[in-house]
């Protein structure tokens, strides 16, 4: 279901564990690249840009983890951040964060909030 408040990104059991999963919203006139990890039942969600550059982590679709799947990784330089709270463990921006999306998990689906990015909605 979407509506004004939330918009339904995906399902849970669509995620691996730990998984991840890209996706495109629009909100009102603004398209943004966003992507979601699950580990365990927890899903975080984070807007597509590394904060080193700027550009997407994904290298290809839907694949935002390490090997090790133990964090995000940016598939340009390689900087690892955490899985809850999108901050950079290593590489070029360490100590910077990911710009967190207020997410909700509710009857198995996963929904983005209403709000802007990094702001509780
Ligand atoms: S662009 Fe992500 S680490 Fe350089």
């Amino acid at each position: 279901m979407n509506d004004n408040s939330r918009y339904l990104l995906c399902r849970l059991d669509e995620l691996a564990d730990p998984g991840s999963k890209g996706n495109m919203v629009t909100r009102g006139d603004a398209v943004q690249n966003i992507f979601v990890v699950r580990r365990n039942d927890r899903v975080y969600g984070y807007i597509n840009s590394c904060p080193h550059t700027g550009g997407p982590l994904d290298w290809v679709p839907d694949q935002f983890l390490s090997l090790d799947k133990r964090h995000i990784q940016c598939a340009t330089h390689a900087a690892l951040f955490r899985l809850d709270d999108g901050v950079c463990v290593a590489g070029p921006c360490a100590g910077d964060r990911l710009t967190a999306i207020p997410l909700q998990v509710e009857s198995g689906n996963v929904y983005l909030l209403a709000g802007r990015p990094g702001h509780e909605g």
